[in-house]
């Protein structure tokens, strides 16, 4: 007999988010769309998700009475970023539904167990060797060959914790620098990849529902600055063939992974138009944001549609689309993009300006190009 499957979670239900920053807040403000109720967990007091919430739990992420209760409260349970600790996700998988599973952000937590995984799917990523000192590095190197990158397996984040391996670098300096910005976990420390000579950077967003349905955003284009996203352009100026292919490897991974919720998936463009994965995010993405002003369903209401059991929404644009991200002061531009007619301002109420934070987005729409790179 085939299983029967929950029915979807009815409005009203509440979404447990883990995590307090401004994919928490959209999150939030999609889910209240449909009718949901959200509680977000943070360790931050005033973070951007609590302000948009009533429910909030302000508690370390070890703080397991607090996280009884979130669970408690929570008829489903999902994170904004993929950094908080595994074990805080499966203190909370022991009394909740969570999606994704802990097992996906396990996966994407350790870029040795993600290469691992995307090698066994039969996906394409650039060559890479773990390391887990540095008599590795030096073997490694000498099989990769330079220029190379050597990244911390765990806890990366806009470029954080990556030393390039150049012609001159010494490695046994690289090996330091790259340990005293890796986390502690179990498994290798660090990652060789091989440096990828690539065309441009795409993403896609994929998502997958508790029923098996799979749909994904067309490919975006992502220009980083100081490797932090600047801009995301929609859709990638890449050929039909290229953004179909992206499209079909960012399924069999959502379908691969067991995904229940959404997950960006990014990708390197060869100047031959062959794609190489990059990495994934099991969540919504920056990538992403101008999903909501151009697509009749964002990626975070596709989100809330794949963990609530709902069906998943088009993702078919109705307009080209610009993002740009306000990093630090250049938020301070607020009323004059206010006054820009047509640009869409999203601010996420963030009460201190640092260099490279990101204060908020804003999306510039066009009229659709004629490259239909629908999914
Ligand atoms: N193997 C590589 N070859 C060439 N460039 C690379 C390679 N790996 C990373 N980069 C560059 O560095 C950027 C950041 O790397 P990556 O996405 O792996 O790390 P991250 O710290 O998780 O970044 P983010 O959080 O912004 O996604 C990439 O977007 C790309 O521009
Ligand atoms: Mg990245």
């Amino acid at each position: 007999m085939p299983m029967q499957l929950p029915p979807p979670l009815p409005p009203g239900a509440t979404i447990g988010i883990l995590g307090g920053g401004q994919l928490g807040r959209m999150l939030v403000l999609a889910a209240a769309r449909l009718g949901y109720r959200a509680i977000v967990f943070s360790p931050e007091a005033n973070a951007p998700a609590a302000q948009v919430t009533n429910g909030t739990i302000i508690a370390a992420y070890d703080d397991e009475r607090a996280l009884a209760r979130f669970a408690a409260e929570s008829n489903v349970v999902t994170y904004e970023f993929e950094n908080i600790p595994f074990a805080t996700a499966a203190a909370v998988a022991d009394r909740a539904l969570v999606r994704p599973s802990p097992e996906v952000l396990a996966i994407c937590q350790d870029r040795n167990r993600e290469k691992a995984f995307l090698a066994r799917v039969g996906v394409p990523v650039t060559a890479n060797i773990p390391i887990a000192d540095a008599a590795d590095l030096v073997a490694a190197v000498g099989q990769i060959g330079r220029p190379a990158v050597l990244k911390s397996a765990r806890f990366g984040y806009d470029g954080k914790g990556q030393v390039r391996i150049d012609d001159t670098t010494d490695l046994a300096g690289a090996w330091a620098e790259l340990q005293s910005a890796a986390g502690t976990g179990s498994g290798p420390a660090g990652i060789l990849e091989a440096w990828v000579d690539f065309a441009l950077e795409i993403s896609v967003i994929v998502a997958r529902s508790v029923h098996g349905e799979t749909k994904a955003f067309v490919p975006v284009q992502n220009i980083h600055e100081h490797h932090i996203l600047k801009r995301t352009i929609a859709p990638a100026p890449i050929a039909a063939p290229v953004a179909a292919a992206a499209l079909d490897l960012a399924h069999a991974i959502a379908r691969g992974m067991g995904l229940i919720g959404v997950m960006a998936i990014e990708m390197f463009v060869g100047h031959d138009g062959r794609l190489l994965v990059n990495e994934l995010a099991p969540r919504p993405h920056n990538s992403g944001h101008w999903t909501i002003d151009a697509c009749p369903t964002s990626q975070f209401e596709q989100c809330v549609r794949a963990i609530t059991g709902l069906p998943l929404g088009s993702t078919a644009p109705f307009a080209d689309a610009v993002m740009d991200n306000l990093l630090g002061a250049e938020a301070d531009d607020w009323l004059r993009i206010a006054a820009e007619p047509g640009a869409r301002l999203h601010l996420y109420g963030k009460d201190s300006i640092r260099p490279g934070r990101k204060m908020g987005h804003v999306t510039r729409l066009t009229a659709r190009g004629a490259s239909e790179n629908g999914a």
